[in-house]
C-alpha cells in the first residue's frame, strides 16, 4: 500500500517522520492500511500543540465562543437534514482492466495500481462511467445489522454543532453574535488517499461555528465579496461579509502565530462552481506544501442552511430571539474549519531544513534541523549531564530536568557525545538544550551553579544560572 514518490522532499520529510517517531502507518505490521496514519510519541506531543494553541484563540482567549466535545456517531436523521446522505459523494470510475476504483476529476495524477510508473489517464483499458460514491463510512448501532440500525460515522465535527445550537446557547447565555467550536476525528471514506496524511480516511478537525445576524437584521455596510472591509473590532451588528472578512483575518493571524510563514499561505476565493449549495463564500487558506499549493482550511460564509435545515428535519425550532431589536430569526453562520493532521504536515515541511553545522571536530556536516516555532516544537528543551559515567553530573543534571519537566516539555538524554545529542535534538526540533558540566558543579568557582544553554537555529551557546534558566527558557518559548 504504499503511496507513489510525489519527490524528493517529501519521501526525506516522510522518512524522518517515521524514524524520528512523528507519524508511522496505521497497521504497519499487517502491511498497513491506506489512508489511516498513527502519530508516534513526538507527532502525538505536536499535535497536541497545535489543538491546545488553536483552542486556547478560539475559545480561552474569546468572551464569544465556547466549546462541545459531541460524539462521532449520531442519530442517522443529522446527515439526511444536512444533506451528507444524499449529496456527500465524490465521482468515482472503476477501471475494467485493474479493478482500481478512482476520483473521476483526480485521475490525471493518479497512478495506475498495476504500473505505477504510470498515470491512469495514460493507460487504455475501458473505465465505467463515472458514478456518485457516498463518503462517508457506515455502521450498525446495537446487535443486529438491519437498516434500521445504520448509522454513519461523522464526515464532520460542525454538525453536532448545529444539533446542539439551542442547548449550548441556552447554557452559556451567550448573545448572537457567538461561536461554539470543537475539535475531534471525522471520517471520510475517500476514494484516493493521498499526499501523506493530507487527504486521509480518519482525520481530526477544529471547527467554529461563528453565529451572526441574518442580513435583515445586522443592517450592516456590506461590500463585495473580497472587498476590504473594516474589520479591526468586532461590532454585533457586522453583517456576513464583514464577519467572513474577519475571521478570514483572524485565522491567517494565527497560522502566521504558529510560525507559517506569510509567504508560504495564499487566500483562495472559490469561484461559483466551487462553492458548495449552501455558501455564500468561502474562501481557502493555502498552504505551499511540497506537492503543490493546497487547502489548509476553509472559512464559508453557510447562510441560515444548516440550522434551517435541521429545524425542518427535527421538528424543533432553531430560532433565536434577539432581545436588542426584538427580532426572531435563524442566525447565520460563518465557519472557519480546519484540518489539524493538514495543519501538522504543514508544520513539519516548513521546519524541516537541512543545515551544515559543524561536527565535534568543527568540520561542517550536512544535517537536518527541523525549526519548529517553539510553540508547537514537540520537546521544548533537552537536558545532558556531559558524562554519564560522572554520576555528580548525572545527580545534577537529572535535578535540572525534574525542575524543568513540570513546566515545559523535556527531554533527559545522557548517551553518546555531546554533539550527537545537539544533532538528535535539532532533528526533531527542539529549540533549547542545556549542559550540565564541570563548571556546574564549580570547577571553576564563578560558574558554579551555571549550565550551557544552547539555542537551536544559531547554535549559539550562552551559560546561564541555573536559578534563572526556567525564565530564560519561558521567555524564549513565549510562555507567560
Ligand atoms: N464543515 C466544513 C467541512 O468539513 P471541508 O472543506 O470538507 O469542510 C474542512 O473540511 C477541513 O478539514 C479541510 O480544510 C481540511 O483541512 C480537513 N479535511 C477535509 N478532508 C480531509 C481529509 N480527507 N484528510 C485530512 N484532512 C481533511
Amino acid at each position: 500500500m504504499a503511496e507513489p514518490k510525489v519527490n524528493e522532499l517529501m519521501e526525506k520529510i516522510v522518512s524522518l517522520s517515521k524514524r524520528r517517531g512523528l507519524i508511522f502507518q496505521s497497521s504497519e505490521i499487517y502491511g498497513g492500511i491506506n489512508g489511516f496514519w498513527d502519530y508516534g510519541p513526538l507527532g502525538a506531543e505536536l499535535k497536541r500543540n497545535v489543538k491546545e494553541l488553536w483552542w486556547q484563540s478560539m475559545t480561552r482567549d474569546r468572551e464569544d465562543v465556547v466549546g462541545l466535545d459531541a460524539t462521532i456517531i449520531t442519530h442517522p436523521k443529522v446527515w439526511e437534514a444536512s444533506g451528507h446522505t444524499s449529496t456527500f459523494s465524490d465521482p468515482m470510475v472503476d477501471c475494467k482492466d485493474c479493478r482500481g476504483r478512482f476520483r473521476a476529476d483526480q485521475l490525471e495524477g493518479t497512478p495506475c495500481p498495476k504500473k505505477p510508473s504510470k498515470m491512469v489517464t495514460e493507460c487504455s483499458a475501458e473505465k465505467t462511467a463515472p458514478r456518485a460514491f457516498n463518503l462517508m463510512f457506515k455502521t450498525y448501532v446495537g446487535p443486529v445489522e438491519t437498516e434500521d440500525n445504520v448509522a454513519y460515522l461523522r464526515p464532520e465535527t460542525a454538525q453536532a454543532i448545529f444539533v446542539q445550537f439551542k442547548n449550548v446557547s441556552e447554557v452559556s447565555r451567550q448573545k448572537i453574535p457567538f461561536g461554539i467550536c470543537q475539535i475531534g476525528k471525522a471520517f471520510r471514506n475517500e476514494i484516493n488517499p493521498r499526499n501523506y496524511t493530507f487527504r486521509s480516511r480518519e482525520f481530526e478537525q477544529m471547527e467554529l461555528e461563528f453565529f451572526i445576524k441574518p442580513d435583515e437584521v445586522a443592517h450592516a455596510k456590506e461590500g463585495a465579496p473580497g472587498e476590504d472591509v473594516s474589520t479591526d473590532s468586532p461590532e454585533p451588528n457586522w453583517g456576513w461579509k464583514q464577519w467572513h472578512q474577519y475571521w478570514v483575518e483572524q485565522r491567517l493571524s494565527w497560522y502566521k502565530s504558529i510560525g507559517l510563514p506569510a509567504d508560504a499561505l495564499e487566500l483562495h476565493w472559490q469561484s461559483d462552481d466551487e462553492l458548495a449549495h449552501y455558501a455564500r463564500a468561502t474562501v481557502d487558506i493555502m498552504y505551499k506544501f511540497p506537492f503543490g499549493v493546497q487547502e489548509l482550511e476553509g472559512v464559508a460564509a453557510r447562510s441560515n442552511y444548516d440550522l434551517t435545515q435541521h429545524q425542518e428535519h427535527s421538528g424543533k425550532s432553531m430560532e433565536y430571539f434577539d432581545e436588542e431589536s426584538k427580532a426572531r430569526y435563524i442566525p447565520h453562520v460563518i465557519e472557519p474549519s480546519a484540518g489539524v493532521d493538514r495543519m501538522v504536515l504543514a508544520l513539519i515541511c516548513n521546519a524541516y531544513h537541512e543545515a551544515m553545522i559543524p561536527n565535534a571536530k568543527g568540520v561542517p556536516e550536512k544535517r537536518v534541523v527541523m525549526r519548529f516555532d517553539p510553540k508547537v516544537a514537540p520537546i521544548k528543551v533537552g537536558v545532558f549531564p556531559l558524562l554519564k559515567n560522572k554520576p555528580e553530573l548525572v545527580d545534577k543534571a537529572k535535578c535540572v530536568y525534574d525542575m524543568l519537566k513540570v513546566h515545559v516539555a523535556s527531554f533527559y538524554d545522557e548517551t553518546g557525545a555531546i554533539g550527537k545529542r545537539y544533532a538528535r535534538q535539532d532533528e526533531i526540533g527542539t529549540p533549547y538544550c542545556v549542559t550540565i558540566d564541570f563548571d556546574t558543579l564549580g570547577e571553576k568557582a564563578e560558574l558554579l551553579d551555571t549550565v550551557t544553554l544552547r539555542e537551536r537555529d544559531s547554535t549559539e551557546q550562552s551559560r546561564v544560572p541555573i536559578k534563572e534558566l526556567l525564565s530564560i527558557l519561558k521567555a524564549g518559548l513565549g510562555l507567560p
